[in-house]
């Protein structure tokens, strides 16, 4: 397995790092409350790859997943596109709050690492 520590007080609420995971780029989120509560009311849309919020995140404040595009595999970019998650500048592909796909020409959501809690919540490991 890959280790990677991620030390997550460092990522300040509202906005995502990157890091390295085994060669891809993986996102990771510090939701904020609005944006906790906007991906679960998105889970009743219309959504072309649909699972919950809650089954794609371990704790609502982060939202981790794969910074690979399902469409041709673009890093995506955060905090942009129609619908506050990320946009994929490829083929014009957004993404939710929650990484799923609500737009564009990728077929399936930001696929959802394996990864745990580590030190009392303080850390992150991949
Ligand atoms: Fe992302 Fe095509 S690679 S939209």
């Amino acid at each position: 397995l890959g280790t990677v520590e991620v030390e997550l007080a460092g990522i300040p609420e509202g906005s995502t790092a990157t890091i390295k995971w085994r060669g891809k780029p993986v996102f990771i989120r510090h939701r904020t409350a609005d944006q906790i509560a906007a991906a679960g009311s998105d889970d009743e849309s219309d959504l072309r790859d649909p699972e919950a919020d809650q089954h794609r995140v371990q704790d609502p404040k982060w939202c981790v997943v794969l910074g690979v595009c399902t469409h041709l595999g673009c890093v995506p970019v955060a905090d942009a596109g129609d619908y506050g998650g990320w946009f994929c500048p490829c083929h014009g592909s957004h993404y939710d709050l929650s990484g799923r796909i609500r737009k564009g020409p990728a077929p399936t959501n930001l696929e959802v690492p394996p990864y745990s809690f580590i030190e009392d919540g303080e850390k992150l490991l991949l």
